[in-house]
Parts: structure tokens; C-alpha cells; sequence
């Protein structure tokens, strides 16, 4: 097998122009890299060059950057309507459709092109990159890069070895990712990699709580769940409000994906009530209306602050339980579990240093609370936990 470089990343090619593509092949020209970029749609492609053309000159107009040099930027991106343009790339990084099947024939269709040390990427989300990887003849080069939405302000990166990928590859992978001023962090191919595992509870224990009803009906129920997550978590936005931004759809399917690959374990189970808003096509803000209805004014939070903190801690420690059980798999090491938090997803503070300002103990007991109260699996306390405290091991940080 050839040698697997990366270094010879004279140009990049990103397969795929729409919100995630072409968001990488800004950040990769931003960087000095030269870029084609591909789409097997013209009118997404010419979307994509109006809307980078726009993106730029808004950058520029700012102050965020020279005019010469958001120019240079845009002239470094080769927009490609012919795969063949491939051919010369040291690195090609995918992020088209979300389906196993197309990103596979996509992938042994790049093999044709593309001389043997190119190194090829894909950005999926919830797909297993190894099985990504089994299409190709040399499936030793792929790997997942996935960066988040929008690429060029989400400073994570996750990068994911398959069972297939060259060793020395991640290490190189992520010292590019370092050039391009991004955080990359390593996870295992496992479901939902860092990111989209560890925040589930984010989303799901705010539904369950509101569920429960004690917070207040509708609206109301959502924006006091919001208000608590902000006001005692720190968090820029609360579950709901999130949510809606993300949109509904996106979400549920993320949830959804993510519990099926963990073969219907409880703990990942979506919720009801975020499934008729998917089936009403209730998205969130780019439908107008999802948990909140947006041509209303915004409901107000029942501002009782035992009930906020309560619900805060009570989200927390799920998350926090999420992230140490994320530890104890080896998804990732400790720090890149934080990184993964606070730079994809814009948290506060890293889940495993506030787990040890609140106490490891204090996070065990509420787990077993929560178990003890409702008999569900979902609230099974990580055995990272329950370890610590029996081994009387006070911090992940020492
Ligand atoms: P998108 O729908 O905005 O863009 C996908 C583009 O791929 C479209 O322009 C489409 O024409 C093109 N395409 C589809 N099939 C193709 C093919 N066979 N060959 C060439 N081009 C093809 O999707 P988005 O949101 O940019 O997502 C792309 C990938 O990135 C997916 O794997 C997704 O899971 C992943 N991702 C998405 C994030 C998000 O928040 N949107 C975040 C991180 C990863």
C-alpha cells in the first residue's frame, strides 16, 4: 500500500457544496489551502459560490478581514461540476447526503480518481465510519473529520479512526485540522461520536422534565426549563430554545439514529413529544413554529429558583453521567470529552471538570435518586462513577 501523507495537501477537495461543504471549503481557504469543490448539483453549487461570495464580502465589510484577502480566499475555491477534478488532491473530504449507501458509492468512486496517498474524509454525523470505509479498496485512508454547523465559527472538529485506518493517520489528520485554527479532538467510531452522544440528555432530560408537568403547561413549561438552564448552568441557550434553532427534524433524527445504533438502549430513547412536533413538520424557527410558536410573544419562565436549580442539576448530572460513561468506553480521554463540549457545542465549562466542582459523589447520588424514583434504565448511574466514589478517587482532574 502507498504511503498515507496528508502532507502533500496542496489542494482539498470537498465533496458536497451545501451548509456543511461549503462552510469546510471556507475554513480550508481561509487557511491558505487551495480547494475544489464539488457537487453533484449545479443549482447547489451555484448557491454555494453566491453564498461564500456574500459571506466573504460580509466578512470584509466588517472588518473581520481584508478585502484583498477575502478575495484571495474566495479565488483559492475551485467550484467543480466533474468529480474527475479530484485527481489532484491530497486530501478529499466528503459532506453530501446523510445515506450509508450513496456516501459508499461516492467513496469508490473518489478511489478511481484520486492517486493512491489521498487521504479521504468523510464529515458524516451518525454514520459508522468504518462502515464508510469497508466500500473502499483501501479503506486504511479513510477516516471521519466532522466538524460542526456552521464549520467556520464551531471551532471542534472530531476526528474518528475507523477499525481500518492507517495509525499514523489521526495524529496527521489532526495536526492539519490544527493549521486550519480548528480543535480537533479524537473519538472511537462509536454512535454519535463525542458530541452527539454525550449532549443527548441536554435535550432529552429537559423533555422528560417538562413531561412530568410541574414546570408549567406549554410554552410556559418550556421557557422555564430554558431560563433554568441559563440562569444556573451558564448555558448561552436553553434545551428549547436550542432545539428550535437546530430544528426539529434534524434533531429527532440525530436522537433517534443514535439510539437505534446503540440497539434501543433506554438511556438514548426519544421522546413523544419531540416526535409529534416532527410529524406536524413543527421544525422549530425555520417553520415559524416548534416548541414555541413564534409569531407570539415569548412565553414567560415560572422564575422560582429551588425549581430551576433542581431542574439544572438535575440535566446536568445526566450530562455529566453521559460524559464519564463516554470515559469509561474509551470514546475519548478526558480532555477531548471537554474540548468536545465547550467547542462544539458552546458549553459553559467542560462536563467532567464541573462534575468534579459539584463533587463525583453528589453526581452518583443523584443518578441512583433518579433510578430509585423511577426504576428506568435510562437513569443508570456510569460505572465511571460509582468506581470513583467506591475507590474514593474525588476527582478527574487531580
Ligand atoms: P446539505 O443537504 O446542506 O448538503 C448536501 C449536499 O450534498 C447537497 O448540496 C447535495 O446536492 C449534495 N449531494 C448529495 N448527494 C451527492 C452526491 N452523490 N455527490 C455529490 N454531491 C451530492 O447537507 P449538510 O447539512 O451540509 O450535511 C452534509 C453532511 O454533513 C452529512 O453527512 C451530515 O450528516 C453532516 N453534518 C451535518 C451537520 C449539520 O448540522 N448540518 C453537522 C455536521 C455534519
Amino acid at each position: 500500500m502507498n504511503m498515507i501523507s496528508l502532507q502533500k495537501t496542496n489542494t482539498i477537495g470537498v465533496i458536497g457544496s451545501g451548509a456543511m461543504g461549503s462552510g469546510i471549503a471556507q475554513v480550508a481557504a481561509a487557511a491558505g489551502e487551495n480547494v475544489v469543490l464539488y457537487d453533484s448539483s449545479t443549482a447547489a453549487l451555484q448557491k454555494a459560490k453566491a453564498s461564500l461570495d456574500a459571506t466573504l464580502k460580509k466578512l470584509a465589510e466588517k472588518g473581520k478581514m481584508r478585502a484583498e484577502e477575502a478575495n484571495a480566499v474566495l479565488s483559492r475555491i475551485r467550484f467543480a461540476s466533474d468529480l474527475g477534478e479530484f485527481s489532484g488532491c491530497g486530501l478529499v473530504i466528503e459532506a453530501i447526503i446523510e445515506d450509508l449507501q450513496v456516501k459508499q458509492k461516492v467513496f469508490s468512486e473518489l478511489e478511481a480518481i484520486v492517486t493512491g496517498d489521498c487521504v479521504l474524509a468523510t464529515n458524516t454525523s451518525s454514520l459508522p465510519v468504518t462502515a464508510i470505509a469497508s466500500a473502499c479498496a483501501q479503506p486504511a485512508r479513510v477516516i471521519g473529520i466532522h466538524f460542526f454547523n456552521p464549520a467556520p465559527l464551531l471551532p471542534l472538529v472530531e476526528i474518528i479512526p475507523s477499525s481500518f485506518t492507517d495509525a499514523a493517520l489521526p495524529a496527521r489528520a489532526k495536526s492539519l485540522m490544527e493549521k486550519w485554527k480548528k480543535v480537533p479532538v479524537i473519538a472511537k467510531d462509536t454512535p454519535g461520536f463525542i458530541v452527539n452522544r454525550v449532549a443527548r440528555p441536554f435535550y432529552s432530560e429537559a423533555i422528560r422534565i417538562y413531561e412530568e408537568g410541574f414546570v408549567g403547561q406549554q410554552g410556559q413549561g418550556f421557557a422555564t426549563i430554558d431560563w433554568a438552564m441559563k440562569e444556573f448552568g451558564g448555558f448561552k441557550m436553553g434545551p428549547f430554545e436550542l432545539m428550535d434553532l437546530i430544528g426539529n427534524d434534524v434533531n429527532y433524527t440525530v436522537t433517534e439514529t443514535v439510539w437505534k445504533q446503540f440497539f434501543f438502549d433506554p438511556k438514548y430513547k426519544p421522546s413523544l413529544t419531540q416526535k409529534r412536533l416532527f410529524e406536524a413538520r413543527l421544525f422549530g424557527k425555520k417553520t415559524g413554529r416548534g416548541y414555541y410558536d413564534y409569531s407570539r410573544p415569548m412565553p414567560e419562565p415560572l422564575k422560582d429558583i429551588t425549581l430551576g436549580e433542581n431542574i439544572c442539576w438535575r440535566v446536568l448530572v445526566m450530562l455529566i453521567n453521559e460524559a464519564a460513561d463516554a470515559l469509561y468506553y474509551g470514546v475519548a480521554a478526558k480532555e477531548d470529552i471537554d474540548l468536545a463540549m465547550t467547542k462544539g457545542v458552546n458549553y459553559p465549562k467542560g462536563l467532567l471538570k464541573w462534575a468534579d466542582e459539584k463533587g463525583i459523589e453528589f453526581c452518583l447520588q443523584t443518578m441512583d435518586r433518579l433510578y430509585a424514583e423511577y426504576g428506568e434504565d435510562r437513569y443508570r448511574a456510569s460505572v465511571q462513577l460509582r468506581k470513583m466514589v467506591r475507590e474514593g478517587k474525588r476527582k478527574f482532574y487531580e
